[in-house]
């Protein structure tokens, strides 16, 4: 049955979410902290003892969050203001006698780096909560992967933006903070039936179309777009929509990252969560730039992981709660294996990546970005943006010798030295930001003197100059050298033009 919710019904149970307080905060302040990270965990005992008190909060707790049947009376009176008939024909709820259970996944939802924004998000109960295997057509609630394309999104005020598989719709709530007017498309109609419920039960006027990848939108440019694509890597085929193209490969990531500059506006950027390839004798950063056109895009591919095939293969086999001992694991593995065999697949790499549409030759930049770190990216990716648009126009060496440079606070300049015979003998030094994604570079005498010039008041070139006389050399040879270096300091972020500081 597909979920239906009407304007009015979504007026009527926002209003009575509100009145008990079923918000992120009001959660956390029911709950404690312990028993809703204990939630979190997939371990609901804690929240249980938590609302043993009752009330119209802990019942929609009990129900929604902790997957509990409740009292069909408790139900009524924690809802009220909306008829449990009606709440069980939209499939919001299961009535059985006299209890009631979720039909759906109702919860509020917060990010802090929101301005502390609360929504409610509507979607399928996953199996732990269904009490079995999920549908093909499945819409995922909020999951890591779709936390961590949030925080990688840039957050800069713009006109059109474009979610592209929306699923329950949790990329346009954080897009409603800063986007004038947002267009989510989806695949499925199960999906899009929710994220409608999500975006109505939230107040937010979002334009929703469905179809496959761009044909909704063929036509339109944006521009913002973020996509949270069902990137899994493997044989062609669909098990669950919300992970699985039907492409073979990394195609579904290909076909985002070569569709997205004809929809894009001028300036406009794209930024999706992507999987690719690592074969036998090919540099995935090869893989991920033949992905690109010649001209027109800045492109930043960030791989935050690379899985082995049969690790990668089990974690998704568990993902969809096969067991990988099973007789269907073992036969879904065998295909799976077979296929990476037999395309010479030696790892799948995933990670980010942001797309900016230029009017200048393609730039792409290729890192690596597998240690921890706690930042979002997202500023990091915006700041990104800025540096790479900033050495452009200022691609002319006399305009980098004429600008003064300084070294942001953030960075700092790690020495390390074993004993020697002749007391420390230096063996490494290496430049680290200790903020966004951690950068570290290992780094020589002269540019660790440089940097030490760069305050914001000296000129690139006067510094060089000095630096030149000091140590003996050349002026044009240390120039030379020094440029591609101060380039790439500039691109990670470790050294900016005082503008950008
Ligand atoms: C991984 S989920 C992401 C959902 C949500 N945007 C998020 O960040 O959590 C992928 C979404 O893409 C949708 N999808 C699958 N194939 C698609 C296609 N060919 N065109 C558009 N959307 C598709 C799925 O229905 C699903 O909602």
């Amino acid at each position: 049955m597909l979920p239906q919710f009407s304007d009015e019904f979504c007026a009527r149970l926002a209003d009575a979410l509100r009145v008990v307080g079923y918000d992120a905060d009001g959660v956390v302040a029911a709950l404690g902290n312990q028993a809703h990270a204990a939630l979190g965990r997939g371990e609901p005992e804690p929240a249980r003892r938590s609302t043993a008190g009752g009330g119209p909060l802990a019942t929609l707790i009990r129900m929604f969050l902790v997957g509990d049947a409740v009292p069909r009376a408790q139900a009524v009176a924690a809802l009220r203001g909306v008829d449990i008939e009606e709440a069980a024909a939209a499939g919001l709820v299961r009535l059985d006698g006299d209890s009631a259970r979720a039909g759906l996944d109702l919860r509020p939802y917060g990010d802090d780096g929101d301005d502390g924004a609360s929504w409610w998000v509507v979607a399928d109960l996953d199996a732990d909560q269904a009490g079995g295997p999920v549908g093909a057509d499945h819409v995922l609630g909020i999951g890591h992967a779709s936390l961590s394309l949030a925080r990688a999104t840039v957050r800069r005020p713009v006109g059109t933006l474009l979610d592209l598989g929306t699923g329950c719709g949790v990329q346009a709530l954080h897009a409603s903070r800063h986007a004038g007017r947002i267009t989510a498309t989806d695949l499925s109609e199960r999906c899009l039936a929710l994220a409608s419920a999500t975006f109505r039960l939230n107040g937010l006027d979002v334009e929703t179309a469905r179809g496959s990848w761009f044909e909704p939108v063929g036509g339109r440019r944006f521009d913002q777009v973020v996509c949270n694509p069902p990137f899994v890597v493997g044989p062609p085929r669909v098990d669950y929509v919300y992970r699985d193209s039907g492409l073979a490969g990394d195609d579904a990531s290909a076909l985002v990252v070569r569709g997205l500059p004809g929809v894009l506006a001028p300036g406009g950027v794209g930024q999706l969560l992507a999987s690719w390839l690592h074969r036998r004798g090919e540099d995935w950063a090869d893989r991920v730039t033949g992905w690109l056109p010649d001209e027109g895009v800045d492109a930043w591919f960030v791989q935050r992981d690379v899985a082995e095939p049969a690790m990668y293969v089990g974690t998704w086999l568990r993902d969809a709660g096969i067991d990988p001992r099973s007789a269907e694991g073992s036969a879904k593995a065998a295909a799976w294996l077979d296929w990476f065999e037999a395309n010479d697949v030696v790892g799948v790499g995933f990670g980010f990546v942001t797309l900016r549409a230029t009017d200048s030759d393609t730039e792409v930049a290729c890192e690596d970005l597998r240690h921890a770190y706690d930042d979002p990216l997202g500023p990091e990716t915006g700041a990104w943006l800025d540096r790479v648009a900033w050495l452009r126009a200022n691609a002319d060496p006399a305009r980098l010798l004429a600008t003064e440079f300084a070294v942001p606070s953030t960075v700092v300049l790690e020495r390390v030295s074993e004993p020697g015979a002749d007391g420390w003998a230096e063996l490494v030094r290496r430049l680290h930001r200790t903020d966004g994604p951690g950068w570290q570079q290992e780094t020589d005498e002269l540019v660790t003197a440089l940097l030490a010039g760069c305050r914001g008041q000296v000129p690139l070139g006067d510094l060089l100059a000095l630096l030149a006389a000091g140590h003996g050399l050349p002026a044009d040879a240390v120039v030379h050298a020094a440029l591609p270096v101060v380039a790439d300091l500039v691109t990670h972020g470790m050294l900016l033009p005082k503008e950008l500081v």
